[in-house]
């Protein structure tokens, strides 16, 4: 069955580790969204590795890794961690890139410093919103673009003639020279050339021939353009309708809904977090769970999990499986908060407010639910007992999604699957 790895929170659930464990029984996993502001950590064979834009399936022989349309590419990162991966595996990993999807230009970094938004929402400074302003405002470039080189060359000097005139102060700009672009836009592009496909069909077929297709998610439902605390937000379609517009593939022949939460919360860069904690115990579950981001370094910000957020995530996607990572890290705890709704404008409501404005004035209702001293290592479900089995159950009924996955701990072996 295809199958879709959702995040619902906001981003860094452990969509790498849950997409790596499930990728080697797939014939093709994809990569639908966002660029290399993501940061999916995975542990191949004892090797640990932060992957910004390949999809997981490159660690295993035989899977296809497709980029969608829907995502933005820089070449220099996807070279650097191709070269990466590469090394390990002793071969190169088998790679589609979407001829529709855009690239990150250089001038797109420069442009997102210059206007200071990584100071105002906190975001990862890798180009992301530029690149999807481009490609909405059709001033983008596209990988398809690198195999005609004149047209690529007019596409970057009308658009770097275009910023110059916006930032004529800009000495980063205007040391920029549109055929030096060019020209290392194609050398970093050029291993790709073959491999530069119309994703919509081939993602379609396999789809069409019933084969399992996974697709990963990046960032998580809260960060949603559309449905997240817009303003602080990522730039695309974080949630299971984006695969629709990402490669207009018939989304219903995917099955499996599979959303990925932490037994936490956890949010990095700016934006209201109702159940964060400015505290010891946060600063605990920090140190605990190495909250510290993939793709930055920057330290997260860490709370209870907040149950009004995780149902409107799960309504967002339709998600009908949960994967709960990181439960050890609740580890020790003599009682674990959970929010189950929130007071806002003086009524006690379980509506998740639209407005990232609005949900900043929000205050978390909590109920305790006792802790548990170490997360135990058991052989299946049935073993699972006590404390800890508690607040699976908790989530299961709060939510009305079963867990079939149970993270506690980062490699592939601390995991406990459930069947359905
Ligand atoms: P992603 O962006 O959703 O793939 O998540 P990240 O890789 O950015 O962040 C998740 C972090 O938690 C990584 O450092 C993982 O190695 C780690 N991790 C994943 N699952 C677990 C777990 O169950 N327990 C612990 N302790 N760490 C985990
Ligand atoms: P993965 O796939 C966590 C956050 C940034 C910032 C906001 C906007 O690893 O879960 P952007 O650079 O996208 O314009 O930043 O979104 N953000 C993430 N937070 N995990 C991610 O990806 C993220 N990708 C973007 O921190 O608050
Ligand atoms: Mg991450």
């Amino acid at each position: 069955m295809a199958t879709a790895v959702l995040g619902l929170q906001w981003g860094d659930e452990g969509k790498g580790k849950i997409t790596h464990l499930l990728a080697g029984s797939a014939s093709m996993v994809v990569r639908w969204n966002g660029g290399p502001n993501a940061g999916h950590t995975v542990i191949d064979r004892g090797v640990k590795f932060g992957t910004h834009l390949l999809p997981a399936g490159v660690f295993y022989e035989g899977v296809t890794s497709v980029i969608a349309g829907g995502v933005v590419v820089d070449l220099a990162v996807l070279r650097e961690e191709h070269d990466a991966v590469a090394r390990h595996l002793g071969r190169a990993p088998r790679l589609l890139l979407a001829e529709n999807a855009h690239l990150i230009m250089p001038y797109h970094r420069i442009l997102e410093d210059a206007e200071g938004s990584g100071a105002r929402f906190g975001t990862t400074r890798r180009g992301i919103a530029p690149a999807y302003r481009d490609k909405a405002a059709h001033v983008g470039v596209r990988v398809g673009d690198l195999l005609e080189p004149r047209r690529l060359r007019d596409k970057v000097a009308w658009r770097l003639d275009l910023l110059r005139r916006e930032w004529p102060s800009s000495a980063e700009l205007r040391a920029l020279d549109p055929d030096d672009l060019v020209a290392s836009q194609i050398a970093l592009g050029r291993p790709w050339f073959e491999s530069i496909v119309e994703a919509s069909s081939v993602v379609g077929r396999a789809l069409a021939a019933g084969e399992e297709v996974m697709f990963e998610g990046a960032q998580g439902a809260l960060l949603d353009v559309d449905f997240g605390t817009y303003p602080y937000v990522t730039s695309s379609s974080t949630l299971f309708g984006g695969i629709a517009t990402s490669l207009a593939v018939d989304v219903g022949r995917i099955g499996r809904r599979l959303g990925v939460t932490k037994a936490y919360q956890t949010r990095v860069g700016e934006g209201p977090f109702p159940t964060e904690l400015n505290d010891p115990t946060g600063a605990g579950l920090r140190d605990r769970g190495g909250e510290f981001g993939t793709t930055t370094g920057r330290p997260r910000r860490c709370g209870w999990l907040d149950l009004v957020a995780l149902r409107y995530a799960i309504r967002l996607n339709g998600a009908n499986e949960l994967a709960l990572t990181k439960v050890d890290v609740l580890d020790g705890l003599a009682k674990i908060k959970v929010c189950r709704a929130y007071r806002l404008d003086g009524k006690v409501t379980e509506e998740f407010p639209l407005s990232g404005e609005r949900l900043a004035t929000a205050e978390p209702v909590y109920e305790e639910l006792a802790g548990w001293p170490t997360w135990r290592r058991v052989a299946s479900w049935d073993e699972l007992a006590g404390a800890a089995r508690n607040y699976v159950q908790f989530i299961e009924e709060a939510t009305g999604v079963p867990v079939t996955i149970l993270s506690y701990g980062p490699s592939p072996e601390d995991t406990l699957h459930r069947a359905l």
